[in-house]
């Protein structure tokens, strides 16, 4: 099986490195010999540290995408142009294409399964999701079967490091940023990660294959980590909670309506220290999964980072090439554009960080306003007051029973306006048990 490479970076490397490495033992086990033909890059005099024949260099990816002699395609160049072109000529020319490529995925995926199906190959993207842990290929065959009521992940490694290195050692966010993008996990420009924008392109895919239905990057809520303080954390920890950036993807009932709608949106939330997310610490990403009757499952593993993403590319690699040899394909069970439910009109319970003057009454005016709005407090804490030269200001945190999102942001206009509300300092939804 001939392979022909579409970019030669950090994953593209590591995958060259897998398939010289792991080619025997493939052949083996499934009489499948790939053969790496030919690798498109911008520059063909750059060092990338592998003994490749120079010959194999080409700066022609278009020719490479539409070579006879090339049976399958691997996509490891990112972002949408001239990824998306190129894929599908591939795709036209009757090659399987293999692509790492959640932006393009998030953005135009539709287009290319309509692409795949059309030509009866195999577009196959279990990397694009979390890295190596395999979340797309149970959601496509495994669960094909199931009712999948909710996906809900840790799938950003950056801020799920960041979070886990100021939860464990208190340090504060900037610190574990700088420290973050000394160790390669953060870019220089970290805007995508902590920002909530890669795990929100891998929600719109996850969601698409979970659900059936088209869902893109543009119908993601998201919001990113850098608002959390170490006093979010303090909070967090006494209440019995950790904090994750989640990724949440699931299936609305429609009142007195037909069908369903899709709830889908990457925020920082509280989760309880008992659920299985919350222990996943580090640059390590999971994804848990609720079916109907599968129950919960959990898939966990490094989403981020050379080798475990080349992992999951050699992993499709292998599953399109044996298909091609069989002239079968898995179709992606992608259906109509998807219904999605507005944030506003979403659920959750919610944790308000406060600071208060201390004064008699404070806490029944925050009480107050949460029940004009008929949100149920679970929970409430005032940390003793600190003078300062304003007078005396306490924290007070607390925890509601679910409420709607729009009553909730009118709820904290309230508490705005309360005279003894000094700051309304954070907002973090928080997860059930
Ligand atoms: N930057 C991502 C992460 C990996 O930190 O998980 C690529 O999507």
């Amino acid at each position: 099986m001939r392979v022909g490479l579409l970019g030669c970076g950090i994953v593209g490397t590591k995958l060259v490195g897998l398939i010289n490495e792991r080619g025997p033992t493939i052949e083996a086990g499934s009489g499948l010999r790939l053969e790496l033909a030919a690798i498109a890059v911008r520059s063909s005099s750059k060092d990338r540290g592998l003994d490749l024949d120079d010959s194999m260099l080409t700066t022609d990816a278009e020719a490479l995408v539409t070579d006879p002699s090339i049976d399958v395609i691997v996509e490891v160049i990112g972002g949408i142009e001239p990824a998306r072109s190129l894929i599908l000529a591939a795709l036209k020319s009757g090659k399987p294409v293999i692509t790492a490529n959640k932006e393009l995925l998030a953005n135009v995926g539709a287009e290319l399964y309509e692409a795949a199906a059309a030509n009866g190959v195999d577009l196959l993207f279990e990397a694009a999701a979390a890295g190596a842990v395999p979340i797309v290929r149970p959601l496509r065959e495994s669960l094909l079967g199931e009712d999948v009521r909710r996906v809900m992940g840790i799938v950003n490694g950056t801020t799920n490091y960041i979070l886990t290195r100021m939860a464990d050692d208190g340090v504060s966010y900037a610190d574990a940023l700088s420290e973050a993008q000394r160790l390669g996990y953060a870019e220089r420009d970290p805007t995508a990660d902590v920002g909530g924008f890669d795990a929100g392109a891998k929600a719109a895919i996850m969601a698409s294959i979970a659900f059936g239905a088209q869902v893109v990057a543009g119908d993601v809520y998201h919001e990113g980590i850098g608002a959390i303080t170490q006093g979010d954390i303090e909070f967090a920890r006494q209440f019995s909670y950790t904090i994750k950036l989640l990724a949440i993807a699931e299936l609305q009932d429609v009142a007195d309506g037909e069908g369903s709608e899709i709830g889908v949106r990457v925020y920082p939330a509280m989760v309880p220290n008992d659920h299985p997310l919350a222990s996943v610490r580090g640059s390590f990403n999971a994804v848990f999964v609720e079916g109907q009757a599968c129950g919960e499952l959990m898939f966990y593993g490094q989403g981020a980072g050379g080798l475990p993403t080349a992992s999951a590319v050699l992993g499709d690699l292998v599953d399109a090439s044996l298909n091609l040899r069989r002239h079968t394909f898995h179709p992606v069970p992608s259906g109509p554009r998807a219904r999605i439910r507005s944030i506003d009109a979403l659920e959750s319970a919610y944790y308000i960080g406060l600071t208060v003057e201390d004064n008699p009454g404070v806490m029944s005016a925050v009480a107050g306003v949460l029940a004009t709005h008929d949100i149920s407090i679970k929970t409430m804490q005032q940390q003793e007051a600190v003078p300062n030269e304003d007078g005396d200001q306490a924290r007070v945190a607390l925890i509601t029973h679910t409420a709607l999102e729009r009553d909730m942001q009118a709820t904290l206009v309230d508490l705005r306006r309360l005279d003894d509300v000094c700051d309304v300092n954070s907002v973090l939804r928080v997860i059930g048990s």
